[in-house]
């Protein structure tokens, strides 16, 4: 039986930092190191504002930290003294060569291998945490038995995380399981017991799944892509409810209570964000490919192709509504992040809308509560190097205290992101309406306010899958 007295994690990111903060708040046996290339964000780690916003973290990490959980830059130290190590750091698709736009790019997680392989002195159980194409960890594998001695030994486990960004804590104390795979020879299955046993300090053992390698690298890759589909079929039906007077809310309550579907997962929006769905979906694509199965890369491509229709889709509707033109209007955004209750911006569908807003020369007032200033202007002037936007960014973009200052004046009102705060039970709308002109419109890409209600008060309502066709004969 191995005992586990020493984790290292790779990566002090989103996934890594509140992974191992909650080994370390749940095991107060083990030592458990984060480390980072990146100093700045472990000097974060290390101080009173934590690098990432995420509901209850900071108290497992000020809980234990310095105690049983440290953050450190010295990667190597961290991995010669640790038993287990998860590699948990990004894997974003591929900019530029072969599967540009689509494969996951693997560097980081190859360079972390490399300095495990080159730096260990003694065995290690190496757990892929970071989200990865099927047989991943074979590649992992050669690289560590090149490096490997009679008395060094390597076991390679799969264990991906399934935790959502907002919830992230709640979803690792209470997860509905812990998957991890291993190679079935007898090392693989001890090792894998090892990583069940850190978990099974506090997930009930029916929670934790074992598999093999191969299967627990898809299901994390499936997941994802069944998650992000369901989202996409709920957007294509608001398109159909739009035009028939169907209420996608309804639609959807209706088709949720079959308990084969169930009710999650079904709420329609903008278009999901976050940095995971469509890389990953694209990652599942370009694994399709390369398998020579065209019909079901293509089937999966369709996804995010609806993704992108139901962004682009909202956008047209926008101008549309507003006489067919926005130039020199007051746009006011309700809302940067991908979803509520976190600072993170990646893929959120802010940034295209945003970016179509200054294209067609509004002026757009952005409010969120926890997106910093420069995270907001830096996201709307990436053009992927092509091109300097900032200038024209700054030109057009006014970043406010709150929501009433990002809507005085404005011509129509966008909730972008469902926050609570952007609830009509928390918001004064009569306020927010009265500093509007007239005819003030507002647009809800989260089905987050109820229209009648505004519709009282005065607005012009555009709620996403729902139409005043709706009640009518
Ligand atoms: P992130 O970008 O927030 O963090 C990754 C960190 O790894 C960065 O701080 C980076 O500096 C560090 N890093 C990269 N190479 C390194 C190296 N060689 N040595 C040391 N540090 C290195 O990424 P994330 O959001 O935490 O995602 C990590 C992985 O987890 C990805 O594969 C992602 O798909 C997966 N995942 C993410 C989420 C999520 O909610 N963000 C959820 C489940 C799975
Ligand atoms: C998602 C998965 O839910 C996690 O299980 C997974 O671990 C993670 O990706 C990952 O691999 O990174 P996350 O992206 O953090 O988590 O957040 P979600 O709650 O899944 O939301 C993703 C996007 O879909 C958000 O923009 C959200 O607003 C949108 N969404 C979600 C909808 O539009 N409708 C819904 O019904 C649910």
């Amino acid at each position: 039986m191995t005992i586990i007295k020493n984790i290292c994690c790779i990566g002090a990111g989103y996934v890594g930092g509140p992974t191992c903060a909650v080994i370390a708040y749940k095991c107060p046996d083990i030592k458990v190191t984060i480390v980072d290339v990146n100093p700045t964000r472990i000097a974060a780690w290390n101080s009173n504002k934590l690098p990432i916003y995420e509901p209850g973290l900071d108290k497992v990490v000020f809980e234990r930290r310095n105690k049983n959980l440290f953050f450190s830059t010295n990667v190597d130290e961290a991995i010669q003294q640790a038993d287990l190590i998860f590699v948990s750091v990004n894997t974003p698709t591929k900019k530029s060569g072969i599967g540009a736009g689509r494969a996951a790019d693997l560097a980081y997680v190859e360079s972390a291998t490399r300095r495990i392989a080159q730096v260990a002195k003694s065995s290690k159980i190496v757990v892929e945490k970071s989200t990865v194409p099927c047989r991943t960890a074979q590649s992992m594998r050669t690289i560590l038995e090149a490096n490997a001695t009679k008395e060094i030994h390597f076991d390679i486990l799969s264990n991906p995380e399934f935790l959502a960004e907002g919830t992230a804590i709640q979803d690792l104390l209470t997860p509905d399981r812990v998957l991890i795979g291993a190679l079935q020879t007898p090392e693989g299955m001890k090792a894998q017991q090892a990583l069940a046993d850190i978990y099974m300090h506090w997930v009930p053992k029916d929670k934790v799944i074992t598999t093999n390698l191969w299967s627990s690298e898809l299901s994390k890759l499936a997941a994802n892509a069944m998650l992000a589909q369901r989202i996409s079929s709920v957007n294509a039906l608001s398109a159909i409810c739009e035009a028939t007077g169907a209420d996608v809310d309804e639609v959807a309550y209706a088709c949720g209570r079959d308990s084969r579907l169930g009710s999650k997962f079904l709420k329609a929006s903008v278009g999901f964000g976050g940095s995971c769905f469509q890389k990953d979906i694209l990652n599942l694509v370009y694994l399709s490919e390369e398998l020579n199965l065209p019909e079901v890369a293509s089937y999966w491509h369709q996804v995010v192709v609806m993704n992108e229709y139901q962004k682009k889709r909202f956008v047209r509707n926008i101008i549309r509504t507003l006489f067919n033109t926005i130039t020199n209007k007051k746009i006011a955004v309700f809302g940067f992040a991908f979803k509520k209750d976190t600072g993170d911006t990646r893929e959120s569908a802010a940034i295209t809308l945003i970016k179509d807003f200054i294209q067609e020369q509004a002026h757009v007032a952005i409010y969120d509560p926890k997106v910093d200033d420069e995270q907001i202007l830096m996201d709307l002037s990436d053009s992927g190097g092509v091109v300097d936007t900032r200038p024209q960014v700054e030109k057009h973009v006014q970043i406010c205290r709150s929501a009433y200052e990002a809507a005085q004046d404005a011509d129509c009102v966008v909730i972008v992101t469902e926050w609570d705060e952007f609830r009509d039970d928390r918001l004064d709308y009569g306020k927010i309406y009265a500093g509007m002109h007239k005819p003030a419109f507002l647009f809800d890409g989260r089905l987050l306010v109820n229209e009648s209600k505004l519709r009282k008060m005065g607005f012009k309502v555009n709620i996403i899958g729902k139409t005043e066709l709706a009640g009518t004969a």
